[in-house]
């Protein structure tokens, strides 16, 4: 059977190719496809072709606008199949039930979900700042017996649909899905219990990186930090970023270790997402810490 990128050729460029699977993901049953202005008439027959070439996909959304906001949504328009923004996608074992018009949702983080899960110690307690619709704490909880891992999201629908998942993966007694801004519920909730903080919203990294120190445990732990970062051709955007958090670590006297770096994915023309898994040795006190 013949590829979809070798029937896609017979309707696009080798340019206008190379640039659609920049942009293309299949979420469960929905396929979410980006066609720039310049080939926006062939966006039904791609549609098309793609339905074709995958049968488990039964609908076909176009992105509409950059994933954008606090909630970071994007605007889609239904171009094929059925009508519909609400799929459920499969990871590693897990489930994911989303709608992808209100709550954020990327299969390209599947190997980021598994690879922090694959680092877990039972028995953990863990907080994720910004949960989604539960991607990295399902993965968690459905693959390591931790205590507990509190689910922060500001989005109600995100939140709504992490219950669900929570349900559908049995992992509901491990989950405890809040909503609210990770800020205010480390604040009032949650400060000094965690043995690991999440932290998936790499927009707002340095800004929230206090509170994840906040989280931990007085006798420290594991911080995922994702942050974006540009580099030129002659510059690494890891170097780069662990130059800024280990300033901002050691200005607030936090003794720290840079376990691992990588590049998640690149984001635009010389443009990063990289995590860093930090090793906190010792938090300050919560006064020091928002002064
Ligand atoms: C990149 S998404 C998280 C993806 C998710 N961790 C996953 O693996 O699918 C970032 C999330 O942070 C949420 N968010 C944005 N600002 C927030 C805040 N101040 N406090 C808590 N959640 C926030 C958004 O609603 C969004 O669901």
């Amino acid at each position: 059977m013949r590829s979809l990128k070798d029937k896609l050729a017979v309707l696009l460029t080798p340019s206008e190719l190379k640039t659609f699977f920049k942009g293309f993901d299949i979420v469960g049953d929905i396929a979410i496809i980006k066609v720039s202005n310049a080939f926006e008439d062939k966006a039904k027959n791609i549609a098309k072709i793609i339905m074709e070439s995958h049968r488990n996909v039964r609908t076909v959304l176009r992105q509409a606008s950059p994933i954008s906001g606090d909630l970071r949504l994007r605007k889609l328009e239904w171009i094929c199949g059925e009508d519909k923004t609400e799929t459920i996608h499969r990871e590693y074992g897990c489930l994911f039930k989303v709608d992808l018009a209100r709550c954020y949702f990327s299969p390209r983080l599947s190997y980021e979900h598994m690879r922090i899960a694959r680092q877990v110690k039972p028995g953990e307690v863990i907080v994720n700042m910004f949960a989604g619709v539960g991607g990295f704490s399902i993965m968690i909880a459905k693959h390591v017996e931790v205590k507990k891992i509190y689910s922060i999201d500001i989005n109600p629908a995100a939140v709504q649909y992490m219950r669900i998942n929570a349900n559908l993966n049995k992992v509901m007694d491990i989950i405890e899905p809040i909503e609210g801004d990770a800020k205010e519920v480390i604040m009032s909730k949650l400060g000094g219990v965690v043995d690991r903080v999440l932290m998936p919203l790499p927009e707002r990294a340095y800004e929230y990186l206090d509170y994840a120190l906040m989280a931990l445990k007085p006798e420290g732990g594991i911080i995922h930090f994702y942050a974006f970062e540009h580099a030129e051709k002659d510059e690494d955007p890891i170097k780069k970023i662990i130059e800024k958090v280990s300033r901002k670590l050691s200005s607030l006297s936090v003794e720290f270790e840079i376990l691992f770096a990588r590049i998640v994915r690149s984001v635009g023309p010389r443009w990063y997402q990289v995590v860093l898994d930090i090793f906190v040795k010792t938090t300050l006190k919560n006064e020091a810490l928002s002064s």
